[in-house]
Formats: C-alpha cells, sequence, structure tokens
C-alpha cells in the first residue's frame, strides 16, 4: 500500500504588511511501515491552487529566486499527496475488484482435487465416447459452479480434447422446472420445439450417438428442478445411461442425498451416479482463498482481520462468497472512513473487519427472517 502525506489546508485570516493573506500549512510526511497517521483524500488538492496561494501569502517577503525554488518545493509536496492520494485510492478500488465474487481468479486455491477428479472424469467420456452422469454437492458458496466450468474451460483449450459439445442449465434461470427440456432443445437444435417435442428430441439425440460428438450437459441449481413426478431429475439422470449416449451431465446440487429423496432407491442406484461432495472451506482455506486475491495488494489488510473473518465465516457455512463479501465490505468502510477523514489508518484493522463482519451477519439473519 501506498504510504501518503498528510496534508491540510487552514484559512486564517492575517494582517501582515497591510494585506489580507490565506495561511495554508503543509504537513511533513509522516511515514510508518504498515499504517499512516493522518490521511486527508476528501478534498483533493489542486496543485497550481495551493503553490499559488501560499507563494503569494509570502510574496512580498521572497526573492525571485526564492519564489521559484519555494514553488518546487510545494509543488512537488501537493504533487505527492494527490498521487499517494490517487495511488491509495486505486489501490482499493482493485482490492474491491479482486475481492468480487464475479472476478474469476485463474486458479481456485482449496479445490485442487476436486478440479482433477473432475477434469480425469469428463475428459475419459470425451476420449472413450462413453456416458455418465456426474454428481456433484455442497453447500452454496463451496465452490461447486466455479470448479466446472474452470473444468470446462480447461478441456476446451486442451486441443486432444476440445472437441466436444458443451450446454449449460441453470434452475434459477428457468420460470418452471419443465422448461429445461425446451431450453435445452433450442439450444442443440437451434430450433424451437414444445416440451414433449422437445423431450422426444432429446431422448432420440443421446441413444446411439456414438458417431457424433461428445456432449457435455451442466445441469446447475438441480435443486429447483424438483417437480411431483421428478420428470425433470430423471430425464438428466436417465440419457447418459442409454445406449451409446456419448453424453456426459453434471448435476450440480446443494444437498448430497437429492437423488435418494427424490427418486426411488432402486432407481437412484440404476442411474450408477459418479459423486463429488464439496466440503464447506476451513477457515485457513478461506485464509488462502482471500489472501490469493490479494497477491498485488499484500498489506492492504492486517493479518488478524482476515483471520477473524475467515473464522466468522468458516463457523456459520464455510462460504467463499460470503468471506469475499465481508472483505470486500471492510475495504468499503475504510474508504469512507478515509473520504470522511476519520481513519487513523489506511490498512483494514481487526476493528473494521468486526464492523464489516457485524453488517454482513446482521443481513443475512434479517433476510433468514424474513424467507422463514
Ligand atoms: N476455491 C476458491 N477460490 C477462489 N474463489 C472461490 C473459491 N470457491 C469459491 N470462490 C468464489 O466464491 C464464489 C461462489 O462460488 P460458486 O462456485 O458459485 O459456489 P457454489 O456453486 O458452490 O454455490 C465464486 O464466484 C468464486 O468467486
Ligand atoms: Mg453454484
Amino acid at each position: 500500500m501506498t504510504r501518503t502525506t498528510a496534508c491540510k489546508r487552514s484559512q486564517n485570516d492575517d494582517e501582515t504588511n497591510g494585506a489580507k493573506r490565506q495561511k495554508i500549512t503543509v504537513n511533513v510526511p509522516r511515514r510508518s511501515s504498515n499504517r499512516i497517521t493522518r490521511l486527508s483524500t476528501s478534498k483533493m488538492l489542486d496543485d497550481e491552487q495551493i503553490v499559488n496561494a501560499i507563494v503569494s501569502s509570502m510574496g512580498s517577503k521572497l526573492s525571485e529566486k526564492k519564489v521559484l525554488s519555494e514553488k518546487t518545493k510545494i509543488n512537488s509536496s501537493a504533487n505527492q499527496q494527490n498521487i499517494c492520494s490517487k495511488e491509495l485510492l486505486s489501490d482499493f478500488e482493485l482490492a474491491r475488484t479482486s475481492l468480487h465474487v464475479k472476478t474469476v481468479p485463474k486458479h481456485l486455491p482449496c479445490r485442487e482435487n476436486e478440479h482433477f477428479d473432475l477434469l480425469r472424469l469428463i475428459e475419459s467420456n470425451i476420449t472413450s465416447k462413453e456416458g455418465s452422469c456426474i454428481y456433484i454437492s455442497g453447500v452454496p458458496g463451496t465452490g461447486k459452479t466455479a470448479t466446472v466450468k474452470h473444468v470446462i474451460r480447461e478441456l476446451l483449450e486442451t486441443p486432444a480434447v476440445k472437441n466436444f459439445d458443451f450446454y449449460e442449465i441453470n434452475g434459477m434461470k428457468l420460470s418452471d422446472p419443465t422448461s429445461a427440456f425446451s431450453n435445452l432443445s433450442r439450444m442443440i437444435f437451434k430450433k424451437k420445439f414444445s416440451i414433449s417435442q422437445s423431450i422426444d428430441k432429446l431422448e432420440k439425440k443421446f441413444t446411439n450417438n456414438k458417431k457424433n460428438k461428445h456432449t457435455v450437459i451442466l445441469v446447475d441449481e438441480l435443486d429447483l428442478l424438483v417437480t411431483k413426478n421428478q420428470k425433470v431429475i430423471y430425464n438428466f439422470f436417465d440419457w447418459p445411461s442409454r445406449k451409446n449416449s456419448n453424453l456426459t451431465v453434471i448435476a450440480i446440487a446443494n444437498t448430497m442425498d437429492l437423488p435418494e429423496r427424490v427418486l426411488l432407491n432402486r432407481v437412484a442406484s440404476r442411474l450408477g451416479l459418479t459423486r463429488i461432495n464439496f466440503t464447506p472451506y476451513d477457515y485457513n482455506q478461506l485464509i488462502r482463498i482471500v489472501e490469493a486475491r490479494l497477491e498485488q495488494i499484500p498489506n492492504a489488510f492486517d493479518a488478524d482481520s482476515i483471520l477473524y473473518c475467515a473464522k466468522k465465516v468458516s463457523a456459520v457455512s464455510g462460504d467463499a462468497r460470503k468471506a469475499l463479501d465481508i472483505c470486500r465490505r471492510a475495504v468499503e468502510i475504510l474508504q469512507s472512513k478515509i473520504l470522511q477523514d476519520e481513519s487513523p489508518t489506511e490498512v483494514i484493522t481487526f476493528e473494521i473487519m468486526q464492523e464489516a463482519v457485524k453488517e454482513l451477519f446482521s443481513t443475512s439473519a434479517l433476510q433468514f427472517l424474513m424467507c422463514s
């Protein structure tokens, strides 16, 4: 983090030499290794204004040479203050962007094993033209969707296996569960069909399909595709087990036992799902996830602030989304304190993190109460 100069401006009426003058003080920078003692970013100073005001206040006492040297000195101090403020603010912007859940890191820490297993399973299906359904479970925010997307991207970039079709259905984005069929058929056949026509078309496509390219379908938020007769879930699980389906279905759900709960046990076991469970992140993993996103701004947070956030989140849910949101909020709190000139520090401290945790936990408690 950039250390910055404290710069303060005060207006006094000073009747020296009979002239009414403005008095401006530029404080000497006080630096420490990790923090600053005072920071004024609330009003960006206009260098020209400061220099002219100071020089005019001294003007009558200074020689031309002295005026020039004073101008240079003051200019560099004012410039330094402005540059530092801008850098500091852009460091915070960088932190906020890096911590945003929508920022997809190149690598997902703590999900290396799941990534590896999933990659091998899909790769083997593609190369052998086999079919299977991979059932991924885990509570929200454990990196299920992000890991699948990383794996698919990696496969699409691998010359030996990239020749497959990939489609994605998300239960959250459908108006009703059965529209999953028409959505999928429209993506595959580039034509609109009714729900029953879609089911026929898809069944035909995924039977004796070995001559064609392998198909991978991601069905995310599967929990929302539950219906009375379970037609949607059943079909997505059943198609890969058809003869020469040449189809991989990756189904993501929040609960481990959804297949057993919604289908008859014997049906669920016949489908031979391959399962991968994403366990909630513990606090050490949450620390690694947050820190990996702050690589470019390693001093933005005090270590004990991240530890506090990670411990709080892991005790409740182990949800990386929550941990990232809290850390982002902590940056916002500090930014706003600095802008109001109320912060004695430029790093996110334990106290600021406490504030962010309190705020975000009370929001989710409120949401929980309103939804229940
Ligand atoms: N291992 C990880 N490393 C970095 N970021 C992660 C990791 N796991 C989750 N995230 C972040 O949390 C967000 C939520 O993850 P996501 O995969 O959507 O969770 P899920 O699908 O399990 O609900 C992701 O967008 C990503 O930003
Ligand atoms: Mg998800």
